[in-house]
């Protein structure tokens, strides 16, 4: 099935403060970048395409599923990496941190040693199966990441500032890994080079949206709010 992610009238606020103003919008490529200043609302953005973040007005639905009423099965569509990855992986060794969301969903013996094994060689991290979290570098950090969430078999994967704190090899590991997905994908980056060849780019300022296009118009749209 095709991606398809449609908010209808959709705002945020939290307490008094606007994050994101009504909108309505549906998504469909597998590229979707997504650029804009700090506080513009990225985070919130994304976050409401899983869930994690609930519309205070109007709705998000994920494959027809509603993010409020289907919460469960938009969870299980669509895997947020965390800006922080430390935040993601909750097991002191990278391969129990693979174990428990397979665990979760009651896989278990031959099968989740099979998920693991192939997950590691899709990123070319089993070097790091036995490696504590705490010890990873950067680039190690985020790639356990995106195996810890695409382990359970999202058709979607959203991506918080993925390459922000990277040096050059790890940025190029990174994004290599983002490029090369098979499932779709939305990603926050401050990173042009990253979103190049993207399907779609948005630009956010101040809670709206402010450009929806092709990267290059995005770019140079979002280079102009930033500068004025
Ligand atoms: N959980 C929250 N509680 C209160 N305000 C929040 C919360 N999350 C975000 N905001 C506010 O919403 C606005 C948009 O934030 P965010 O989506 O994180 O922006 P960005 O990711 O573009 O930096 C900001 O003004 C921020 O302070
Ligand atoms: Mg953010």
């Amino acid at each position: 099935m095709n991606l398809n992610i449609r908010f209808s009238d959709v705002s945020v606020r939290f307490g008094e403060r606007v994050a994101l103003h009504p909108f309505s919008l549906t998504l469909e490529e597998r590229r979707i970048g997504i650029i804009g200043l700090n506080g513009s609302g990225k985070t919130t953005f994304a976050k409401l395409i899983n869930g994690l973040v609930k519309p205070t007005n109007g709705n998000v639905t994920v494959n027809g599923l509603d993010t409020k009423d289907d919460a469960k099965a938009v969870l299980a569509l669509a895997g947020f990496i965390f800006q922080n990855p430390q935040h993601q992986l909750i097991m002191p060794v990278v391969r129990e941190d693979l174990a428990f969301g397979l665990k979760q969903r009651g896989i278990k013996g031959d099968d989740l040693d099979m998920r693991i094994k192939t997950i590691l060689e899709r990123f070319g991290i089993e070097n790091l199966a036995n490696r504590r979290v705490h010890e990873l570098s950067g680039g190690e950090l985020q790639l356990a990441a995106i195996a810890s969430v695409a382990v359970t078999g999202p058709e979607i994967l959203i991506f918080d500032e993925p390459v922000n704190q990277l040096d050059i090899r790890n940025r190029k590991r990174v994004v290599e890994a983002i490029l090369g997905l098979e499932e779709s994908a939305v990603v926050i980056s401050h990173d042009l080079g990253l979103l190049a060849n993207f399907d779609r780019v948005l630009v956010f300022d101040q809670g709206r949206i402010v450009f929806d296009g092709a990267p290059a118009s995005a770019i140079a749209h979002y280079e102009a709010v930033a500068t004025c």
